[in-house]
Parts: structure tokens; C-alpha cells; sequence
């Protein structure tokens, strides 16, 4: 697979879309504003399906997730590529020396995972070494059908021994290494990562150690270390048991996700299954992204004491963060409202006793986790709970403290008899009477967002995202247009595509929709106007001026110059794929894959020089 198929594959055009646009389902696609140009009426379309955009709007632009990244942040296709590739994990980067390489890297370095996962194993349950961290798994009340079932293991307190067992079979010290099961101080000699510690594999779905977690079985050192992103783990995008827990989330319909390794266990070990460990974390993006292909029923089992801090101190200006580019958690709250909205997903949430995590309260009594799930409640619900919880509903000024913390997740509900449930339980929290109040604030929290993004934001943008040098031949061909309405006709052969500015883009869409210059006006935001006045009085020589004849060849040459820049700047695209996988050991075949399926031939190229020249001669 090439390197941008893959990382086109791995990406969802809707969530990335979603960070810069608000997006609303309309029937299998999505709408919403077009962040390219100022529209009062959606007219920006996202089609999940096809991972393709379009805006049927004044700037007509359309693409995929490269495409969209380019427009959005201005940037060529080769810099779109990486920011896409690193948030999807994807590396550029060659990985190995030959192609071939590459896949049979990974496959030694998780060879080099299993090795040693049976060997901490067997230590665990047999050796004399391992006799400390039996009895306090024992302790724990973890038996030996989950040691088994879950392949926990014991590394000795050595500097050593995972060397001492791996270098006879074959392996490299430069494969430990970079496996992340050695480590090494500048210029030292390598040793042990895990040293006296409980160790917990950790798979992908299927099964395939990627790399560990490890407890320290006293209080002297980190109570966790884990495996290092290497070319086999991210720890980020990892949910400790999936591979035990998919075909039970798949049946049930249905996922929990704990924090701790030691919470998975507990649980799958009475018989919930359908249970993964975030590792820390409360959750983030791209594990998300690995539950979704299994279910989009969530339920969260949330530390009460976090989810209390999370309704006192993320402000909405945090939330609105959300789904950022690196591996942040997604915040709660409005965070998960909006990524429940945008993933057509159920996210509910477990109350956890003040202090307790899910292993505490099975070891005090298993069935009350069976009451604690069925108590889960709605992401939003629970967000009102823990609000309420705060409220001194006699206060004028914790009224509206709770409005401003609960508003952000009321804006982020799309289905309108979901809104209107849930500002109705609002003005009911805050005994206001009526649900008048609430929907006031809304609207006037909304016409604040819309005054801030609209005005000084958004010019800014526009300002910003202009390229600093304007593309001549695109102003001056604009520049005849404007001006000699009796080139219209000659204009047929040029289409939006041509240009790449996107200022130019809607100015080119509005002056095809209106022969009038009053009402082509009428349709522009102060920016384009400025433009558009500049573009009225650019100059042109005389035999521009004076002669009809000279004009239409005039525009003619410069419809080809543009379809030579349209060309160029394909199989710039091209020339940028083909080096990042070239780059990262491509196989010859995949390559010449990707050169046929370039969009623009030398062949195209050259027939535009070959008219070009001949318009020469004949001019
Ligand atoms: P906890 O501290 O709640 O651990 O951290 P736990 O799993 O409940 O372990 P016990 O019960 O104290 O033995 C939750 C998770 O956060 C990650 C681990 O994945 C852990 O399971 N973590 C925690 C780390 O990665 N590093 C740390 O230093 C601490
Ligand atoms: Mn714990």
C-alpha cells in the first residue's frame, strides 16, 4: 500500500474535518459552514463513504484529507502529508534499509516480544525468583488461570537477563534495543529496561505482543514503566486486553474501559470480557479510533474524584481543543458530547466510588460492579449530575456558573428532541420555571461565538491564509475578465480548478454565476470586495485595451499558462509521493503504481507546450 493510501486509510476525513468545522449529520453525510469562505447557510458536505469533502458553495473546492489539511492550514501537499501521517502514526521515515525490510523488521521485533513474553512467563510461574511476585499477585487475588490467560510475568532483578536469553537465539543487541526491552546511557553498554517487575504484555487486536507494562512490586522506584514507542508500539493508540476483549465487545455490543491493567484484570477475571485498560490516560483519540471498528456503545468508568475536577476546572476553552492532532485524552465533558455527536456514538459513564478504581470495588464485593454498571448513565446526564452535585440552587451566581459549564455541551447536542430534553432538564436543575432562560443563553452564547469568529478572527484568517505572493497569471487572467465582459465566451475552458488560490477560487465561481457586476458585489465579504477593486483596477497595456482580437488571445494564453501551473502543481503532488515512498523502501512495483496513477502526464504537459508554441507562431 502506498504511503498516502495508507494514510488516507487511517484517517477519518469526518473527525479531522470536525476540529475545524461543526459539522451535522444530513442523512449518510455530514454539513456544515465552509471554513473557505464566509457563508451564512451550510454548504460544505463531507462524504464518510467516499472520505471526500465538497463545497457547493461560492469557492466550489472539494478534495480529500490531504487536500483539506492543504487548504486549511496553507501548507503544499508534501507538508499536508506529514501532518496527516503523524497525527494517523503513520512514519515517513524509512524504516530499514531494504523494502523487503521493513515488514520483516517488525515481524522479528515482535518475534523478540513473544520470546520474551514466554520467558517472563515462565519465570513468573516456576522460578524461585518469581516466588515474591506470585505470592503478591496472590495477594492481589489474581489466580492462576488469568496469569495464564493473560501471560503476566516476572522480569529478575538483573541488569542481564533479557539479553542473557535473547543474544544465544539470534537476536541483536541493536533489535533489544530498538525493541525497548534494553536501554542505554550515552556511549554505555546496553541493559535491561524491566528489572524486578511484574510484567503485563501487551497485544494488539489480535493478539501480537507489541510491548509491556511493568509494576514495581514496592514502593522504592515508578510503580509503572512501560515499553518506549517503537516501531511496533504506541502506547497511545494501545488498549491493554483488546485482543482478549473484541469478540466479547463485538457480541455484547458494548465496551468498558477502565484505567489500570490491574482493573482489566480484576474484571475479565469475574467474567466481564468485554473490558480494555486505557493505561492512564482518560482515554485518547486514537484508542478511541480502535474501539470504534468494534462498537460505538462506550462506558467509561470514571475516578469520581477526576470527573468532579474535570466539571470545576476545564473550562470550555480547553474542550474546545478537543481531538487535537497529538495523542491529548480527549477532554471530557463537551470533548466526548461532541465526539459521541460526531461518531453517532454512545458514551456512558460508570460513578465510581470516591477513591476506589473498578479492581478496589470487585475485591470488596463483585456484585456491586454489576449494580455500578447498570447505574451508568449518559455522558451528558453524568455531567449534570456531577454539576448539580456543586449547585447551590439559591444562588444567583452558582446559576450561572453552572450554565456556563453545562452550555459548551448543550451547543455540542445535534438531535434536536436530545437539545431540547436536556436544556429542559436544565432549567429544572437551576429551578428556573421555564426553559426560556436556557435557550436565551444559548442563542446569545451563540451570536458571542459567531460576533468572535466572524469579525476580527475571521479576517485575520483571511488575511493570514492569504499566500504572501499572489499568484500573477491567476490575477491578471481574473483581471480580463472582470473587465471584458465580452471574453466570457472564450472562457469555457478554464474551470475553478485552475486556480489555487482560494480568494480567487470564489471570485472566479461568483463572476460564472453573475454576468452583472452589481450583483456579482453584492455576493462578497469585505475582504473579497478589497480584492475584487484591485483586480477592477489593474492596468492593462494598450493593445489589450484597444483590440478585441489581441484580448481573446491574450486570455487564451493565459488559460493554458494556468492549466501548465494546474499540471505542474499535480505532479509536483506526485513527484512528493513517489519521494516519501521512495523514501520509506516502496517496493518497484507499488511505485510504478503510483506513477501511472498520476493525474496529470509529461504527455498532457506536453500538449499544452505544443499549443502554447503554436499560438506563438500563429499570434
Ligand atoms: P493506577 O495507579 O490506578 O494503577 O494507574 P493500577 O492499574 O490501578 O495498579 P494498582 O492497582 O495500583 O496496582 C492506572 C494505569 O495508569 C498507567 C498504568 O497503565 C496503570 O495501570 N500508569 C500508572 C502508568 O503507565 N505509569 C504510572 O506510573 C502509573
Ligand atoms: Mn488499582
Amino acid at each position: 500500500m502506498s504511503v498516502v493510501t495508507e494514510v488516507k486509510e487511517r484517517t477519518d476525513i469526518v473527525e479531522l474535518i470536525s476540529e475545524h468545522v461543526s459539522l451535522q449529520k444530513s442523512g449518510r453525510n455530514f454539513k456544515g459552514l465552509c471554513p473557505f469562505h464566509s457563508e451564512k447557510h451550510p454548504s460544505f458536505f463531507v462524504y464518510p463513504e467516499q472520505q471526500t469533502w465538497h463545497c457547493f458553495g461560492a469557492c466550489g473546492t472539494g478534495g480529500d484529507a490531504i487536500s483539506f489539511v492543504m487548504q486549511m492550514e496553507q501548507v503544499d501537499f508534501g507538508q499536508a502529508l506529514h501532518v496527516l501521517a503523524e497525527r494517523a502514526g503513520v512514519s515517513l521515515q524509512r524504516a530499514a534499509p531494504q523494502p523487503r525490510e521493513v515488514a520483516g523488521e517488525e515481524e522479528r521485533l515482535l518475534q523478540i516480544n513473544e520470546a520474551v513474553t514466554e520467558y517472563y512467563h515462565h519465570l513468573l510461574l516456576t522460578s524461585r525468583a518469581g516466588e515474591a511476585a506470585r505470592h503478591y499477585l496472590a495477594d492481589r487475588n489474581i489466580s492462576v488461570d488469568t496469569i495464564k490467560a493473560f501471560r503476566l510475568g516476572f522480569s529478575p532483578d538483573r541488569w542481564d537477563a533479557a539479553k542473557d536469553y535473547l543474544l544465544p537465539k539470534g537476536y541483536s543487541e541493536a533489535e533489544l534495543l530498538q525493541v525497548g526491552l534494553t536501554t542505554q546511557k550515552e556511549g554505555g553498554n546496553s541493559y535491561d529496561r524491566f528489572r524486578n517487575r511484574l510484567m503485563f504484555p501487551i497485544c494488539d487486536i489480535e493478539g501480537r505482543v507489541t510491548g509491556f507494562g511493568a509494576r514495581a512490586m514496592d514502593e522504592s522506584s515508578a510503580k509503572y514503566i512501560n515499553s518506549p514507542q517503537t516501531t511496533v508500539f504506541d502506547k497511545s493508540s494501545s488498549l491493554y486486553a483488546i485482543d482478549k476483549a473484541a469478540p466479547e465487545i463485538r457480541k455484547r455490543n458494548s465496551v468498558i474501559i477502565v484505567e489500570g491493567y490491574m482493573d482489566a484484570l480484576a474484571l475479565h477475571q469475574i467474567g466481564w470480557r468485554a473490558v480494555v485498560a486505557s493505561m492512564g490516560t482518560s482515554m485518547t483519540a486514537r484508542q478511541a479510533e480502535v474501539t470504534k471498528k468494534l462498537t460505538k456503545n462506550i462506558v467509561l468508568a470514571l475516578d469520581a474524584d477526576a470527573a468532579g475536577e474535570q466539571a470545576t476546572l476545564r473550562g470550555a476553552e480547553v474542550l474546545a481543543a478537543s481531538l487535537d492532532k497529538k495523542p491529548t485524552p480527549i477532554p471530557l465533558w463537551s470533548g466526548l458530547v461532541k465526539y459521541e455527536s460526531v461518531l453517532d456514538a454512545d458514551i456512558r459513564v460508570i460513578g465510581l466510588p470516591p477513591g476506589e478504581d473498578p479492581d478496589q470495588v470487585v475485591n470488596r464485593d463483585a456484585s456491586s460492579w454489576q449494580k455500578l454498571v447498570e447505574q451508568a448513565v449518559p455522558i451528558l446526564d453524568f455531567a449534570f449530575g456531577v454539576v448539580a452535585d456543586k449547585l447551590d440552587t439559591s444562588s444567583a451566581k452558582d446559576k450561572s456558573l453552572a450554565i456556563e459549564k453545562l452550555l459548551p455541551l448543550l451547543e455540542e447536542i445535534k438531535d434536536p428532541i436530545r437539545h431540547a430534553h436536556y436544556v429542559d432538564k436544565l432549567a429544572r436543575l437551576l429551578k428556573l420555571g421555564d426553559s426560556g432562560p436556557v435557550l436565551q443563553a444559548l442563542s446569545s452564547k451563540a451570536r458571542i461565538d459567531r460576533r468572535r469568529r466572524t469579525t476580527p478572527q475571521r479576517t485575520e484568517r483571511s488575511r493570514a491564509a492569504r499566500p504572501l505572493v499572489s499568484d500573477p497569471t491567476e490575477e491578471y487572467c481574473l483581471a480580463l475578465l472582470l473587465q471584458y465582459p465580452d471574453l466570457r465566451e472564450g472562457a469555457g475552458e478554464l474551470s475553478v480548478e485552475h486556480f489555487a488560490q482560494s480568494e480567487h477560487r470564489e471570485l472566479f465561481n461568483r463572476w460564472k454565476e453573475h454576468q452583472d457586476m452589481a450583483a456579482l458585489q453584492s455576493q462578497l465579504d469585505a475582504g473579497l470586495l478589497e480584492h475584487l477593486y484591485y483586480l477592477i483596477g489593474k492596468d492593462f497595456p494598450p493593445a489589450i485595451r484597444e483590440g478585441d482580437k489581441a484580448r481573446r488571445l491574450d486570455l487564451g494564453d493565459c488559460i493554458l499558462r494556468l492549466q501548465e501551473k494546474l499540471c505542474r502543481r499535480l505532479e509536483a503532488e506526485k513527484q512528493t509521493a513517489l519521494e516519501v515512498e521512495r523514501g520509506r523502501g516502496g517496493t518497484e512495483s507499488e511505485l510504478s503504481k503510483l506513477d501511472e496513477q498520476g493525474i496529470c502526464s509529461g504527455q498532457q504537459l506536453h500538449e499544452i507546450f505544443v499549443r502554447r508554441g503554436s499560438r506563438r507562431w500563429t499570434q
